[in-house]
């Protein structure tokens, strides 16, 4: 007997597991450092063409593919056409690959928080997470050993994830009501205690400072576009999954603007956290602001653990909370990730959801043991720099060419009109088609051409093609093979 497919219980739901997707690290250690570097206060201007001309667009695709098909990104991709059902695939795969990796960042927000009641850290953050948090090696050759309170941690959190996307689609939206506030309310805290450090404006100076003669360089568009794409949790499906559960009179427009403006404005929120402790940081150190600045995880797990453990009073309790905020903003990120892949294997085989989740999770947890090795960080820097810059804008490009040119912009235009309070207009048909497509040609070609010119960070080639182009272009042939076989119809 088929089973009827499973709807979020409440109204909210879907828009807070949406939102609760896109907020994850990448607001917290990747906007503010980017928008810092491309211009500060004039970042903001390609950051919201490229969020109106592309996020937003995008979005509504894959919300309207995800309802009209009722479905998980490969199957909803086959009914749209039987040849199309690899690229379901694609962004499957590529979600499946993230997950691996994202998962141990998650687990170092665990372990870091047991090292914030102490701030075990000390005088030497840097020395601490290298040394003796991560035991990292020498070599992406030298796997080392695997610390063990990392792989706790790490053990923490899929167990977290299995039983949250085990608990179903009814079980997530539970798990949202908490998982998405809890990181705003957390930032905010964050924001006042740094707005009234000493200092704090100094900093806010370095990030907002708008330099409008970077508008002029193509490279900050291209960053803008990336950060939107990264941001939003666009081509993974992610979205699609999530979509699939809506019921039939679901809100589509309104619900495409609310989450992705709310996402943007969580990162510029937090970058006005970072940004006042930096300025702090600054301040006590006498040194500039732009000595302290960073992005990734030289800021979350380095500079800010610094600059925290200076406050005159209750560093320790900032520090926690400040683990806390990466790791609730990370929690329904990571397991957006694991549903979407669960979405997909379950609606393909018709497999029952623990079925699903077992099939999923097993084998990423084993993969992702390589990542919590002292080699860990140098494949996980390597994984997630090629499959950002070329696996997830190609699976983009890819969907929106498809979708734009064969399901065709006006059709989707009109699918989500029919049951939106916010109607959208021809533009929306022109973004889909000419803008974004365009963009997301012009984002891989810059990015080809800066990896060819010059090897990423100076890794060894042969780990560049190993982590790197191996995995970028085994995603596609692995999609498929999976797109060809045999599906479990139901009886
Ligand atoms: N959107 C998340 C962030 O900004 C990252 C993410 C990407 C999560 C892809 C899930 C999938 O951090």
């Amino acid at each position: 007997m088929p089973e009827a497919r499973e709807r979020w219980t409440w109204r909210g739901a879907f828009v807070f597991a949406v939102i609760g997707s896109a907020v994850g690290l990448g607001n917290i250690w990747r906007f503010p450092y980017l928008a810092y570097e491309n211009g500060g206060g004039a970042f903001l201007i390609p950051y919201f063409i490229a969020l109106v001309t592309t996020g937003v667009p995008l979005m509504i695709l894959e919300f309207a593919l995800g309802h009209k098909f009722g479905a998980g990104a490969p199957i909803a991709m086959r009914r749209l056409r039987e040849s199309f059902e690899w690229v379901g695939w694609w962004a499957t795969v590529v979600g499946f690959i993230i997950i691996t990796y994202y998962a141990v960042v998650m687990a170092w927000t665990i372990r870091y928080m047991v090292s914030a009641a102490t701030l075990a850290w000390g005088e030497d953050a840097g020395g601490y997470l290298f040394g003796q948090v991560l035991q990292l090696t020498d070599s992406p050759f030298t796997l080392g050993g695997i610390p063990l309170p990392v792989f706790i941690a790490f053990v923490i959190g899929w167990v977290l994830m299995y039983l949250i996307v085990r608990s179903g689609i009814k079980g997530v939206g539970r798990v949202v009501m908490i998982s998405m506030p809890l990181p705003v309310l957390l930032l905010i805290i964050l924001v006042l205690r740094g707005l009234t450090l000493p200092g704090a404006i100094d900093g806010i100076n370095y990030y907002l400072e708008p330099d409008f003669a970077k508008l002029a360089d193509p490279q900050v568009w291209l960053a803008a576009y990336g950060q939107i794409f990264f941001s939003l949790s666009l081509a993974l499906a992610i979205l699609i999954a999530y979509a699939s559960y809506l019921p039939g009179d679901a809100e589509i427009v309104n619900n495409a603007f609310l989450a992705s403006f709310v996402n943007c404005g969580i990162s510029f929120l937090a970058g006005l956290a970072v940004f006042s402790v930096l300025g702090y940081m600054a301040l006590e150190q006498g040194v500039d602001v732009a000595h302290v600045a960073a992005g990734g995880v030289g800021l979350a797990f380095v500079v800010f653990p610094t600059g925290l453990g200076l406050l005159p009073a209750g560093a320790s309790l900032f520090a926690v909370l400040f683990f806390l905020l990466l790791f609730s903003a990370a929690i329904d990120s990571a397991f957006s990730l694991v549903e979407g892949v669960v979405t997909s294997v379950a609606d393909k085989w018709n497999l029952t959801r623990s079925q699903a989740v077992t099939a999923v999770t097993l084998p990423a947890f084993l993969l992702g043991t390589l990542f919590t090795t002292g080699a860990g960080l140098y494949w996980l820097d390597i994984v997630d720099h090629f499959i950002n810059n070329f696996g997830l804008v190609l699976v983009g490009l890819v969907e929106c060419i498809i979708v734009g040119w064969f399901w065709g912009a006006k059709e989707v235009r009109e699918y989500v009109n029919a049951r939106s309070e916010i109607k959208l207009g021809p533009w929306y048909e022109f973004c889909i088609k000419y803008p974004t497509p365009l963009m997301l040609t012009l984002t891989l070609i810059w990015s080809l051409y800066k990896e060819l010119r010059a090897p990423y960070e100076g890794y060894p080639l042969s780990a560049l093609f190993l982590g790197g182009w191996a995995v970028v272009i085994a995603a596609p042939i692995v999609a498929y093979v999976l797109s060809k076989l045999h599906r479990r119809e139901v009886s």
